[in-house]
């Protein structure tokens, strides 16, 4: 594997791999690489997360971390992706971890660059390493994810998570569904209310309703949403026994999440982020060894 580009350029068996090596990381399983690497972590948006994450994952692989700080680089001279990418590979760098609010921005990369691309987020593409994250917390829970039923509810056409996870989640042979505002759905056909999905669900997911693209939407109410899609105290008690909570963060409380829910013994929320940096690990691994 030279990159990781979305979900879709990835087989069910890489995936499985991936979290195969994520468990064996996590139980304490030594670094594979056996030369030095060099890496940098591209976050043209904003990021906790994603980006501590990654860093943390490369450290702990022994791969040498080049810091490169968007808001103090060329692109704000106007230099293209492209061209400050092709500038790292002629550095020396290995790889690079991109954060971009470009739908697919890798495309442009794919021609003339040598160095490995992990994508971090394309606008409102995909983010694999969250899905496969997502993946190793699920396959974690209940060891399997054919026949699981899994709804996610929120504010689905904008979401990168969405879309990953619902391929990867589809194609591995669970159930999918969707909650949200007929005007969210996007590309998928969602419930515009909750039905009997509480009650049937292994894993409900949250997503953050992405309030920066809805200003000025004088018909949104944060606590007519709460009400009427987010998981409230009460929808939350006739979750079945096993049920666990889900979202990637970060989370807007009172909307999409009940406060109190957030850490609550069904939420995996905080699990999420530790499993991130064993997936990133992993990733990353299988990424550098490729390059040897
Ligand atoms: N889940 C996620 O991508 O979070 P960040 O935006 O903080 O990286």
């Amino acid at each position: 594997m030279k990159n990781l580009l979305s979900i879709e350029h990835i087989s069910n068996e890489q995936i499985a791999t991936i979290l195969n090596r994520a468990s064996e990381l996590e139980a304490g399983a030594p670094s594979q690489l056996d030369q030095s690497y060099n890496v940098a972590n591209l976050f043209f948006e904003p990021s906790t997360r994603t980006k501590t994450s990654f860093e943390m994952a490369e450290r702990k692989i022994g791969v040498t971390v080049i810091p490169f700080e968007t808001g103090f680089s060329s692109t704000l001279k106007g230099e293209s992706l492209y061209d400050t990418v092709k500038t790292l590979e002629s550095i020396g760098l290995d790889a690079v971890v991109i954060r971009h609010k470009m739908d697919a921005y890798y495309e442009e990369l794919l021609e003339g660059i040598n160095l490995s691309v992990i994508n971090a987020g394309d606008g409102a593409g995909q983010h694999p390493s969250q899905s496969l994250l997502d993946l190793y917390t699920i396959q974690k829970e209940f060891g399997r994810f054919k026949g699981l039923n899994i709804t996610i509810a929120g504010d689905v056409s904008h979401s990168r998570v969405a879309k990953s996870d619902a391929y990867a989640l589809r194609s591995l042979g669970a159930n999918v569904n969707f909650v949200c505002p007929k005007e969210w759905q996007g590309e998928f056909e969602a419930h515009q209310s909750w039905d009997d999905l509480i009650e049937t669900s292994d894993v409900i997911m949250l997503l953050r309703v992405q309030h920066e693209r809805h200003e000025g939407n004088a018909n949104f109410s944060k606590e007519n949403y709460h009400a009427q899609y987010g998981l409230t105290s009460e929808r939350e008690k006739q979750m079945k026994d096993g049920a666990i909570i889900m979202h990637p963060a970060p989370v807007n409380r009172g909307v999409e999440i009940d406060s109190t829910l957030v850490e609550c013994e069904r939420s995996r929320i905080f699990d999420q982020v530790s499993n991130g940096v064993f997936i990133r690990m992993a990733i990353l691994e299988t990424i550098l060894k490729g390059r040897m």
